[in-house]
């Protein structure tokens, strides 16, 4: 049976790591050229040594304009055509108490997960456009712009404004047939989760009705249906998926 992302070609940013490693393992499998984009290029380069479809990985730093402008170019030229699906997974974490949170934490936190999502989203939706093309994008926000963590004033912000982002775009884009979404996984067994301190974890586990850690692939699995045309008239959404968090 074809897979529902045959033909597809897939840009996925932080696709070195956690989430967004396993979005290309799932989008593979379901057929999808994969563009695995990573600020650290080794990182994007593992992944695609253990993908089955033909891949491309790339270097990539999604809150610089040239990196970006770069990382697109090198996709049109593999490609020929902007690619019809675009996953922006690439994150950071710089915890800490608001009265204590440096300011340089919360422009890192804010250029990376938000700017760096409005430049992707910005960059390679004009290509659709100019290519007359159609194409979804999916948008990694958190629950936990829903539940307002202590300690993650900066990162919070982020993932709320990511929902902003997603919502526009999803009403100024819908006219070229581009839809936009939004995922807020709950706490997931990645790298940025390892670094959580032991009693906050537990914390997190205790609320979660599952009572455990979501598998990246749990993420990955719902990003991979949005691409798909299977959710042809899904536009505009947050999906959670949080174990009932
Ligand atoms: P991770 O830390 O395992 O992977 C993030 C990847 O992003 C890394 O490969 C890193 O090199 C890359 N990256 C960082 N800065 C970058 C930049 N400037 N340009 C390009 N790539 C960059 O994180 P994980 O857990 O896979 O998270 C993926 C996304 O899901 C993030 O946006 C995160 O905020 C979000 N998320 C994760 C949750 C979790 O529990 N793990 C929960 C909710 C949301």
């Amino acid at each position: 049976m074809p897979g529902p992302l045959l033909g597809k070609v897939a840009f996925v940013t932080g696709a070195g790591s956690g989430i967004g490693r396993a979005i290309c393992r799932v989008m593979s499998r379901d057929g999808a050229h994969i563009v695995a984009a990573d600020k650290n290029l080794a990182s994007a380069q593992e992944t695609i040594a253990t993908l089955g479809s033909e891949a491309l990985a790339l270097e990539v730093d999604v809150s610089s304009t040239d990196s970006v402008a770069k990382a697109l170019s090198a996709t049109l030229d593999k490609y020929k055509r902007p690619p019809g699906v675009i996953v922006n997974s690439a994150g950071i974490v710089r915890d800490n108490y608001f009265l204590k949170m440096p300011e340089k934490d919360f422009d890192a936190v804010y250029k990376v997960n938000l700017k760096g999502t409005f430049l992707v989203m910005q960059y390679f939706a004009k290509s659709l456009v100019e290519y007359k093309k159609t194409g979804t994008i999916i948008n990694l926000s958190s629950i936990i712009a829903k539940i307002n963590n202590v300690g993650q004033a900066n990162y919070t912000a982020s993932k709320s404004g990511v929902i902003s982002l997603t919502k526009v775009a999803a009403k100024e884009f819908g006219k070229f047939n581009i839809r936009v979404n939004a995922v807020l996984p709950g706490f997931i067994d990645t790298p940025m989760v390892a670094g959580i301190p032991d009693k906050a974890k537990e914390a997190a586990l205790a609320s979660c009705p599952l009572n455990r850690l979501g598998k990246p692939e749990e993420i990955a699995e719902v990003i991979a249906f949005l691409a798909s045309d299977k959710a042809s008239y899904i536009n505009g959404a947050t999906i959670e998926v949080t174990g009932g968090l």
